[in-house]
């Protein structure tokens, strides 16, 4: 219910901004010494040394390599120090030694990071004939290898091992990016390189931690992968003429940046479930991707010049300043006059002064989940809470939009579906609540037109114009549409809808034993729902086997759960600051919901997140502000809802692959609000809306969003527009059933649903 006091921390800190760094908390443990593992990013040395043999002219061997700090080369692919230093420099410990390096005096750590080196063995690309890879054995299991045997020499007692990595601080990464480039490079596309090698690599890394954890590691920050679409590097050889294959905003390739934000959303949930594993260790997630795009987004606010956004200050010219042929430090290249103010430095690296601006986010927060000063200062073993900032979650978002889809074809082969089980809010009822409250409220708005006129021609319950997600979905089956429980049809055999208008994850019990009092006094939360169920069971199927084969058959959806939560929690006086720290307990509650229906049978199994619900008239009126900077520029909506929707989104989605872990015989899609909602506001003409309708209702009583409260759709006072359409809102709060059926149909066969749901019931 409160904030814990490391929320509180990177709050302060985020509203400090990231240029802060090198004041050293005094309450933390002192760190001696650094290891890292990784590529390029963090080489402070090593391949210049193994390459030298065997490559004469390595451009960063050369000047202007080094120029801007150390005044000459030092193997860094920098014009000067990389993250690793500054981060060095900010906890008091020298400069890392390059294991390969001169200094064999490793007493205050070593870097094992190798230009090129990958997180997949060298093996494994020879075995699969991917020959791009060049042949140096340097890949993470390697470096990891040359710490182990290092290890003897710096403790050796257990109790001197304990002590000594008490006050050690790990560097697993960057990795991925380089098996990603040599894979890409072998003609794999993006496509099969996220379906097919994604999971390897971060399998490898988490690995790695695994590795480092058992050898005594405590403190494991594991950064993720640059937005590399906006690398020099990839925007060269990947040219597009299609301008849809480039961000508009930034200018970067989208397909690479997808892959980028696939791999970081896999491995934010695979250290959630590392944390899990190894309670006394700290793991911080680094994110590289976030801090890169808000430099290439405005990068005046970090006093970059405008024109270096994409533009590599060495280089061999073209349009992005890099050739392949003309490499930073081989003859034929300039360097741009002040490199301070560009954000990359050779088309593939970044230059120093970006570096030490995303080491300082690393150590201070946003940029680190939790920033490494708050992971160091930790004396308890308390598991890690995620921050509320929430930049980094719109990447675990995003991608949910990058999963291998298409065709229809591809699903051909899926399980009949024969019922589908429905448990959630209005979002989904299908008719319980006006039956339910049919005898407490005279006047329930959806019981009247317009509510239904566009599919049913007469009001059904449904809060929209006409069908549901779950409609649309059971269309999809053949499946008939779900009768609500509480309804007429008292005939389940295809399925029920447990849904209710106003039905919340939390148990109104603890509404109330909080005071809570906004909360309207319906029995309907998601635990009621599962109870229900539980007792309409015994009419579907009664031997063990005959349960296993009817639920092979059926379809499950968990929500959407939580908005409501938030919603009265917000109307009860909470700030949405307040009201994310709920999420742990919305989410639990969600999980212990889909537990409960596997443990009843259900193998197939739709967790659907939270809509952005800054974009909704509602909230858009009730919390309307008179400072622009409450608004996001882009769409319009409330920032502070969407980044609580997006947080909700993001622990949602740890959750559910916590769940898969544990329930490995069933499949549990995550099925995202959020992503097809803001793509629709954002360009509402290429999905069918009008331009116009963006964050206006169809139906309502006026007002800049077309909502109030008191003449609400349904009621005297509120009229629907002619064509609903072309609206993406319906009624201030839920959709029309122009945008259900359009996410419907993004839940089934991707992009909206991770994985697609065709994808997750075939056999
Ligand atoms: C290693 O360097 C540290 C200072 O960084 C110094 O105190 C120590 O004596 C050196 N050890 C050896 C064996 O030279
Ligand atoms: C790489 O080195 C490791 C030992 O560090 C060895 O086990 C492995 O076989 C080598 N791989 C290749 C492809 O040479
Ligand atoms: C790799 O190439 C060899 C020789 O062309 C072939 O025999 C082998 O099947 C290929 N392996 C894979 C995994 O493609
Ligand atoms: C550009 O790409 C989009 C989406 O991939 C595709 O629909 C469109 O046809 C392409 N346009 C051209 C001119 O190739
Ligand atoms: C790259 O540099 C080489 C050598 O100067 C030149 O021949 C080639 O045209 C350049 N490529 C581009 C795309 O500018
Ligand atoms: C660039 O930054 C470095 C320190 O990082 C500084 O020493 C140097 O003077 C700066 N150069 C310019 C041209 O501002
Ligand atoms: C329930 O409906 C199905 C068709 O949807 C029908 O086959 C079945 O006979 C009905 N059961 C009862 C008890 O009415
Ligand atoms: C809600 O109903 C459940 C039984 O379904 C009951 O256990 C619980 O006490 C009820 N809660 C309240 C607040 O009435
Ligand atoms: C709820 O209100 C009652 C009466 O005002 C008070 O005794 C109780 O402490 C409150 N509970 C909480 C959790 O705030
Ligand atoms: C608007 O909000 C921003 C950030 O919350 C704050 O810095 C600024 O002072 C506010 N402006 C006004 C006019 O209230
Ligand atoms: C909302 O509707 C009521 C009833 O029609 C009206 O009195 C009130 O002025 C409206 N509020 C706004 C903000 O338009």
């Amino acid at each position: 219910m409160q904030h814990s006091p490391s929320n509180k921390m990177t709050l302060l800190l985020f509203l400090l901004g990231c240029t802060h760094y090198g004041h050293a908390g005094s309450d933390r443990p002192k760190i001696d010494s650094i290891f890292s593992f990784g590529n390029s990013y963090a080489d402070t040395g090593n391949f210049v040394k193994l390459a030298a043999p065997v490559f004469p002219g390595i451009p960063f061997n050369n000047l202007p390599y080094g120029e801007t700090f150390f005044g000459h080369p030092t193997g860094r692919a920098s014009n000067g120090r990389l993250n690793v230093d500054f981060i060095a420099e900010g906890l008091g410990v020298p400069l890392l030694p390059p294991y390969h390096g001169e200094s064999q005096n490793f007493s205050h750590g070593a870097n094992f990071a190798v230009v090129g080196a990958t997180a997949l063995d060298l093996a494994f690309f020879q075995k699969n004939n991917i020959t791009s890879v060049p042949p140096f054995n340097t890949s993470l299991s390697v470096q990891v290898e040359w710490f182990h045997n290092l290890k003897p020499t710096l403790c050796s007692t257990t109790q001197g091992c304990k002590d000594y990595f008490e006050r050690s601080l790990f560097f697993m990464g960057e990795f991925g990016g380089n098996d990603y480039v040599f894979l890409l490079a072998a003609g794999k596309t993006v496509d099969e390189v996220m379906s097919c090698y994604v999971r390897k690599v971060i399998g490898a890394i988490s690995a790695g931690v695994e590795a480092v954890i058992e050898e005594g590691a405590r403190y494991v920050v594991v950064p993720g992968q640059q937005p590399t679409g906006c690398l020099p590097v990839v925007l060269t050889p990947y040219a597009s003429p299609n301008a849809t294959d480039y961000d508009a905003g930034t200018g970067c390739l989208r397909r690479f940046n997808d892959l980028a934000r696939y791999h970081n959303a896999a491995l934010f949930a695979a250290l959630s479930l590392l944390r899990r594993k190894y309670p006394s260790a700290t793991i911080v997630f680094a994110d590289y991707y976030d801090p890169v795009i808000e430099f290439m987004q405005k990068p005046d606010d970090f006093a970059f010049s405008d024109s270096s956004k994409l533009r590599a200050c060495c280089g061999g010219g073209g349009p992005f300043n890099y050739n392949a042929t003309v490499a930073c430090g081989l003859p034929g290249t300039s360097v741009c006059a002040n490199p301070n103010t560009s954000i990359n430095w050779d088309g593939i690296h970044l230059t120093e002064a970006a570096y030490g601006r995303i080491a300082a986010c690393w150590l201070h927060g946003p940029h680190a989940h939790p920033p490494i000063l708050a992971a160091v200062r930790r004396t308890c073993n308390c598991p890690m809470e995620h921050s509320p900032s929430n930049k980094m979650t719109l990447l675990l978002l995003l991608l949910l939009g990058c999963t291998h889809h298409g065709q229809a074809n591809m699903y051909s082969g899926h399980h009949k579906i024969d019922s589908i089980f429905s448990f959630g809010n209005s979002y989904s009822d299908t008719g319980n609540f006006v039956k339910l409250a049919a005898p407490v409220i005279p006047v329930i708005a959806f019981n009247n037109l317009p509510y239904g006129e566009t599919f049913f021609g007469h009001p059904t319950g449904r809060a929209s114009d006409g069908r549901l997600n779950v409609d649309f979905i059971a269309e999809d089956f053949g499946v008939p549409l779900l009768p609500p429980y509480l309804g007429e049809s008292k005939n389940f055999s295809h399925g029920a809808n447990f849904a209710v208008v106003g039905a919340t994850a939390l148990d109104l019990a603890f509404f109330q034993k909080n005071n809570i009092t906004s909360v309207p006094p319906f029995n309907t939360s998601l635990s009621v729902q599962v109870e229900w169920f539980h007792n309409l069971k015994p009419t579907l199927c009664s031997t063990t086997q005959g349960c296993k084969d009817y639920f092979e058959r059926s379809l499950f959806f968990m929500g959407e759960f939580g908005g409501n939560d938030y919603v009265f929690l917000l109307a009860a006086g909470k700030t949405v600051d307040e009201a994310m720290s709920y999420v742990p307990k919305v989410v639990g509650a969600i999980s212990a919901g889909v537990e409960a229906v596997i443990e009843e049978g259900a193998r197939y199994v739709v967790v659907p997140g939270q809509l952005p619900t800054g974009c909704l008239p509602i909230i858009l009126t009730l919390y309307a502000s008179a400072n622009a900077t409450d608004y996001d520029a882009g769409t319009g909506c409330l920032r502070r809802f969407n980044e609580l929707a997006r947080y909700h989104n993001a622990a949602l989605f740890a959750a559910v692959s916590l769940l898969r872990g544990k329930h490995p015989s069933a499949a549990i899609v995550f099925a995202d609000y959020y992503q097809p909602v803001i793509e629709f506001v954002r360009m509402p003409e290429n999905f069918g809306f009008s331009g116009s309708s963006k964050l206006r209702a169809c139906c309502g009583g006026g007002g800049r969003y077309n909502y109030n409260a008191t003449a609400a759709c349904g009621l005297a006072g509120a009229t629907a527009c002619p064509e609903p359409a072309a609206s993406i809102n319906w009624d201030g709060v839920h959709l029309t059933e122009a945008a259900y059926g359009r996410i419907a149909a993004g839940w089934l066969r991707g992009p909206y649903a991770q994985p697609p749901i065709l994808a997750a019931v075939r056999p």
